[in-house]
């Protein structure tokens, strides 16, 4: 969102944007789990051109002790941006942005893991971004719910995270790097699709009350395609554990197990259960961020104040 009123062609007349998407049309997904051999769980997620390892360590011992809960578990996210994750090399070590996602990544994947049944302990997840092309904070949360599934750790459900906005003043479903850097708005969405909780919503950007609404509708409509893949990994990665029948051999499993959707077409619609209806989801959200972003007598809300301050030096 360098520039919102950049004159950059991103759709165009026919409705294309420039990777050939649709506007409401997701990048190809491909997610693997299991692909760590010393870590207790972990995913490997490639989300269009944006490349995301992560590794589960847990629950262990918190340390420094002094941040033990005795009543709960805690989640301790790191995410990292590789030096040759982006275009020009990103210098090595965390910055505030780095801090900014680790946090709310931890907070996201925190609504989910049953912390009470590990007090004391920490359950660290490390979100390396090898390659970056937007919407890593998503990318790197959806993996991380898959390690932790991966790592056997106690969930309500996996978090599907996803980021769309506004471009050359058209609405759509998870923005691309151009889309990301000269588009209107961008608003990063996590839920969790059993219970139809939010987990991370942010802004980039101006949206009307309207916009907003629809493009909460089509990141719940986009999650549950993600779900899908999410689920399929894991069930791939259990499968090589299958008792064999009596009397069968084991067969040779495949060390990994990979679930693509990986073609470019459009995804098919998941057979899966149905998320709470999106219009009920969608209200809960415009109530709760009415009721916390009180405006200002002719003020905008701004839902996203610390990220624009945040992203201000990094990027
Ligand atoms: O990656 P995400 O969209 O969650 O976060 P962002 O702060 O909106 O960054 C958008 C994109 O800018 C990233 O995905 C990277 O491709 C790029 N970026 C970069 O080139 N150098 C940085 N230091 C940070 C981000």
């Amino acid at each position: 969102m360098s520039d919102p009123h950049s004159d950059v062609q991103l759709v165009s007349d026919e409705g294309m944007r420039l990777d050939g998407r649709a506007l409401d049309e997701l990048r190809p997904i491909r997610i693997e789990a299991g692909v760590l051999e010393r870590a207790d769980g972990s995913c490997y997620l490639e989300w269009g051109s944006n490349k995301v390892l992560v590794g589960v360590y847990g629950p262990r011992e918190v340390h420094p002790k002094h941040m033990q809960n005795p009543l709960k578990g805690i989640v301790q996210a790191r995410y990292n941006m590789a030096a040759f994750s982006v275009s020009e090399r990103k210098r090595p070590g965390p910055d505030r942005r780095a801090v900014e996602i680790s946090k709310i990544t931890s907070e996201a994947l925190e609504c989910v893991v049953l912390t009470d049944q590990f007090p004391r302990t920490t359950v660290d997840v490390y979100i390396e971004v090898l390659e970056a092309s937007a919407g890593t904070r998503c990318a790197g949360l959806t993996a991380a719910s898959v390690a932790l599934a991966d790592a056997g750790i106690p969930m309500k459900d996996l978090v599907v995270a996803l980021a769309s906005g506004k471009i050359n003043g058209k609405l759509a479903l998870d923005l691309g790097k151009a889309e990301d850097n000269f588009g209107e708005a961008d608003v990063p969405f996590a839920i969790v699709p059993r219970t139809g909780e939010v987990v991370l919503l942010q802004m980039d950007g101006h949206l009307t009350k309207e916009e907003f609404e629809t493009i909460l509708e089509m990141n719940v409509r986009a999650a549950a395609q993600v779900y899908e893949l999410q689920k399929q990994a894991l069930v791939k990665r259990y499968s090589a554990y299958a008792e064999p029948a009596p009397g069968e051999e084991q067969a040779a499993q495949p060390v990994q197990a990979v679930v693509a959707s990986g073609s470019p077409e459009r995804f098919h619609e998941p057979k899966i259960a149905a998320p709470p209806p999106t219009d009920v989801v969608v209200d809960e959200i415009l109530e709760a961020v009415e009721a916390t972003t009180p405006a200002a007598p002719g003020e905008e809300p701004d839902v996203n104040a610390d990220e624009d301050e945040a992203e201000g030096g990094d990027i």
